[in-house]
């Protein structure tokens, strides 16, 4: 089976690519390394000592698209690319803040890039698709945990992004119920690979809480801004800290490998939250992480960050009953992991 995965030199991507080369599936990424290195593939070769064939092109870009699908299907032959091939959509840019200062290269690249892929599958008749969709679609839930049928809303371009892509792609089965498509709404996914070899390299000042707590453990950074200690909701008891359910990112990448035989079940369209299911403060995450790594983690309060919930985390049972998916990963590991990554690779990727 061979799985053709966009966006897989990047986070979430190389960890899945490792995933599926360990489970024997033949893995053709699509990149533009616009937010990630080719390195990390080259590692991931090496965790896995298999071969990753790698296009570095962007999905934009059709006619290059459509040459990679058109190659596949001459090596697959005699088989049919329906049955033996999915795709696996990581493809698009991620962050929140930047989305609200460019929206039109966050629409041009993820709602454009994925109609371009889907337009190329559908004409080579790979109808399969796992999609990574994101906890952002259920906005400010009015309580926890979030099941996948509470009521969607966004607040900014990236998260509209990936709710338009969820609507785009419930169209699509409408008009043709051939396909068969996974949305997948991952919850805060950190850590990194067990091996320390690949993991979160993030360009620039990290915007996310693990990278950020991860740089200024190595150095590299000096202290981490808790924004706001402020929020008094019966699910921010502890100390007032932003509450997430953050999810060991080897975890969410095997929630990938159980979604892929579903699709060949005639699914329709399912979309599954891929969380632990608990919550767990900023300060909490802080102790743990100084914990895992012997190294204290000078910190300031900060004021709340602009567009930021008080609290979130998943209602998992969905995935685990129909996939059989669970995460098994605790704190200490995520934070364990990612200490491993940062420290052997203190310049991420950059050598
Ligand atoms: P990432 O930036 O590390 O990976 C995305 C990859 O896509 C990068 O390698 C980038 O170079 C590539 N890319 C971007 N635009 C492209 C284009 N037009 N053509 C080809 N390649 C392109 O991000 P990630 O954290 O691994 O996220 C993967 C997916 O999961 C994204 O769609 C993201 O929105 C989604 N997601 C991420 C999180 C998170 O917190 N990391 C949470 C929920 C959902
Ligand atoms: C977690 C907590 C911050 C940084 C984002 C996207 C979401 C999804 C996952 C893609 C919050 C606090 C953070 C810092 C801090 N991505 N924090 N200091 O905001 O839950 O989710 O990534 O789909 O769409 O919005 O993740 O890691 O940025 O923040 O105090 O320097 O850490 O306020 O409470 P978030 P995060």
């Amino acid at each position: 089976m061979k799985i053709v995965v966009t966006g897989g030199a990047g986070y979430i991507g190389s960890h899945t690519c490792v995933e599926l080369l360990e489970n024997g599936y033949d893995v053709i990424v699509i990149d533009n390394l616009s937010n990630s290195s080719f390195e990390a593939l080259r590692r991931v070769e090496e965790i896995t000592g298999k071969k990753v064939e790698f296009h570095n092109v962007d999905i934009r870009d059709k006619s290059s698209l459509s040459g990679i699908f058109k190659l596949l299907s001459e090596t697959l032959l005699p088989l049919s690319l329906k049955d033996n091939t999915a795709v696996i959509h990581f493809a698009g840019l991620k962050a929140v803040g930047e989305s609200v200062s460019f929206p039109l290269e966050y629409y041009n690249n993820n709602i454009t890039g994925t109609i371009n892929l889907l337009e190329v599958m559908k004409e080579y008749g790979v109808k399969n698709l796992v999609f990574s969709s994101s906890a952002t679609v259920y906005g400010n839930p009015h309580t926890l945990p979030i099941k996948e049928n509470f009521p969607l809303s966004v607040t900014n371009p990236y998260g509209r992004t990936k709710l338009m892509i969820e609507e785009i792609l419930k169209d699509l089965h409408l008009s043709d119920p051939s396909w068969n498509i996974a949305l997948l709404r991952y919850f805060n996914p950190v850590g990194a690979h067990k091996s320390g070899k690949i993991g979160e390299d993030p360009f620039g000042i990290p915007n996310n809480l693990f990278p950020y707590i991860a740089q200024v453990a190595v150095g590299r950074l000096p202290f981490l801004n808790i924004f706001g200690n402020d929020y008094h909701t019966e699910y921010n008891r502890e100390d007032g800290t932003g509450v997430r359910d953050f999810i060991h990112v080897s975890d969410l990448a095997v929630g990938h490998i159980k979604a892929l035989p579903k699709l060949f079940t005639n699914c329709g369209v399912v979309t599954y939250n891929l969380g632990t299911g608990k919550g767990h403060s900023v300060i909490e995450l802080v102790s743990a992480f100084e914990k895992a790594s012997g190294v204290e983690i000078p910190f300031k309060i900060a004021p709340r960050r602009a567009g930021d919930i008080a609290a979130c985390y998943a209602d998992p049972s969905k995935a685990e009953k129909e996939l059989g998916w669970k995460a098994t990963r605790t704190v200490d590991d995520m934070c364990r992991d990612t200490w491993n990554w940062q420290k052997n690779n203190p310049n991420g990727f950059r050598l």
